[in-house]
């Protein structure tokens, strides 16, 4: 009696505990109010023209113009039809599926640049050779979607606004053609009890497996594949009038949108998720990889069909910004010379590491701070984009290494044992500039360049465009092979031998390389008024 009494005590104790832990946890959640309107217009960019302001550089994006003039004739002379080249050996590789990742990825840069010959080429592969039926390997069905399906439905609106003059007057038909195909062999991604997508597809099957073709109930996903999909599949159900790409895509989606645990941070959630539950599985919380796109891509479902049902969208956008801003940023401890970064947390410690991926969320925040009417956001926005901007200043490189640590000036935010910079390289590095590279590469990677363009586009400043010109001289010093641009194994280093890793992704084309010509070129050109860019750097139509 007396012990069983004492256990009902146990347990009485034990659940007050739980509830107790649970309201000091979950406190916050819902505290940080939607304190805003959403306009239904809102000017984004800033008014060059009103202010009599010639925006165009046109001997600098015709600069841009000729790498990517240089890229593309060395792909096509040894590497066409694969994926990639290999600039330092001349080789080539297939990293996507082999459906030539780079012509296809490259599409609307060729389209948005005016070289209507490569766009030729292009359209000419899309239309009449690639196989969306046979993938070598297993579908990513994330990377798939955002370069593959995020240029075929990009073409189609930037064909349609005029922007390059159509190679046929069939066109719509016959990209939209490819473009179901290959969403229609995704489509078993989506066959999860909730809806969210599994990691890759085998495209003979037709099932969706976990990272080694398995199928597994216990795959996990992280949070950019459950959302990176929303924008291009809105774009293929409007162009197509078929709502199951949009259906399904919101359905994968809805649970992370639509949360309804409570969360310590309002609109951070943590990463990564059961596919099976929707539940979390890991601790971690990071507006970096792998879970960016998820929050980049909030406020732009919300801009892409402002009047559809995505406010949702924007208020958890503002959300999880707000929270960043409060809990995830971190200031350098110089006096003279501070520079604010973006903290991940896990496992209950913070994460004083930054990597380059991380270096979108400035322009992001630009974009929708700016759209919001939010002042405060804004300057935190301002801030990252100028702390992104250090760690390529930081190099003698001048090209930003792909992560780097620096000492938070609040102590609550070191991580404990903290052992600061390491080797000789990383505590002078530290002593002269306040942070130290922890990954010395560079990967071709456009996320800087990324964040100055919202810079230059929204505020007008004239330093992101002398930031992105000095970015654009140093990456094509640093990078320059034989046969292209390559990756780069360690910035702390001028020296070019034995420097460079013989690889070049896509979205070098796909993005780096547009986002600087568009900074240059007429900012009508692609306006953030008319346009939203998917994660790829791929311009979708707003939808009014
Ligand atoms: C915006 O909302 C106002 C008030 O509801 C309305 O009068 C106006 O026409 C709307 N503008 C647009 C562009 O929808
Ligand atoms: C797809 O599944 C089939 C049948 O299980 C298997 O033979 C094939 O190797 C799988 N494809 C890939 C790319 O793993
Ligand atoms: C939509 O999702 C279902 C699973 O719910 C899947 O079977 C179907 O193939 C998907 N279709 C498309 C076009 O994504």
């Amino acid at each position: 009696m007396i012990a069983r009494r004492s256990r009902v005590a146990v347990a009485f104790v034990l659940a007050c505990a739980f509830y107790l832990f649970h309201k000091v946890v979950f406190s916050n959640s819902g505290s940080i109010g939607f304190d805003f309107v959403i306009p239904n217009d809102s000017r984004i960019q800033y008014p060059f023209k009103e202010k009599g302001i010639d925006a165009r550089d046109a001997k600098k994006a015709e600069a841009v113009k000729e790498v990517m003039k240089r890229t593309w004739k060395f792909y096509k002379e040894k590497a066409w039809g694969f994926d990639e080249i290999k600039p330092v050996s001349g080789k080539h590789g297939n990293s996507r599926n082999g459906w030539g990742a780079t012509i296809i990825d490259s599409m609307t840069t060729a389209a948005i640049m005016g070289l209507t010959d490569t766009f030729a080429e292009q359209y000419d592969w899309v239309v009449n050779h690639v196989d969306f039926n046979k993938p070598k390997g297993l579908v990513d069905p994330f990377e798939t979607t955002i370069r593959y399906l995020g240029a075929l439905v990009s073409t189609i609106d930037l064909l349609e606004a005029g922007v390059i003059p159509a190679p046929s007057p069939s066109f719509r038909q016959d990209i939209l053609k490819q473009a179901k195909t290959l969403a229609d062999n995704l489509g078993p991604g989506f066959d999860t009890p909730t809806g969210m997508i599994w990691p890759r597809i085998n495209f003979t099957e037709g099932l969706g497996t976990d990272m080694h073709g398995r199928r597994n109930q216990h795959t996990i996903v992280h949070l950019a594949r459950a959302g990176s999909h929303w924008l291009e599949y809105s774009t293929l159900s409007h162009l197509t009038g078929n709502k199951i790409y949009l259906e399904n895509s919101t359905k994968a989606w809805d649970c992370l949108v639509f949360n309804k645990r409570g969360v310590p941070w309002p609109g951070i959630l943590e990463s990564p998720r059961s596919i099976s539950t929707g539940l979390p599985i890991g601790t971690t919380r990071t507006l970096g990889a792998p879970d960016d796109s998820h929050y980049e891509y909030l406020i732009k479902a919300h801009l892409l069909v402002p009047n559809g049902p995505t406010k949702h969208h924007a208020k958890r956008w503002h959300q999880a910004m707000t929270s960043a801003r409060k809990y995830l940023s971190s200031t350098t401890k110089s006096d003279t010379d501070p520079h604010t970064f973006l903290l991940s947390y896990s496992k209950r410690t913070y994460e004083n590491n930054m990597g380059h991926l991380t270096c979108f969320v400035g322009g992001n925040i630009l974009l929708g701070a700016k759209y919001l009417s939010q002042q405060s956001l804004f300057s935190f926005g301002e801030a990252l984009i100028e702390g992104c901007h250090h760690s390529y200043a930081s190099m003698p490189s001048k090209v930003g290494p792909e992560s780097w640590s620096w000492m938070p000036r609040e102590s609550h935010l070191r991580p404990p044992h903290f052992p600061g910079p390491i080797t000789l390289p990383q505590k002078k590095m530290y002593e002269e500039t306040g942070i130290w590279s922890t990954a010395p590469n560079y990967n071709l990677r456009p996320e800087v360049v990324e964040s100055y363009f919202y810079g230059w586009r929204i505020t007008g400043e004239e330093k992101y465009r002398r930031w992105a010109w000095e970015a654009f001289e140093a990456i094509v010093k640093a990078t320059e092979t034989e046969w292209g641009y390559s990756e780069v194994d360690d910035v702390t280093e001028v020296r070019k031998e034995g420097n460079l890793r013989d690889a070049s992704e896509s979205f070098w084309s796909a993005e780096t390389l547009k986002y600087l010509y568009l900074i240059f070129e007429d900012p009508e050109l692609c306006s953030l008024d008319k346009w939203v860019f998917n994660t790829e750097a791929h311009p979708l139509k707003r939808r009014f």
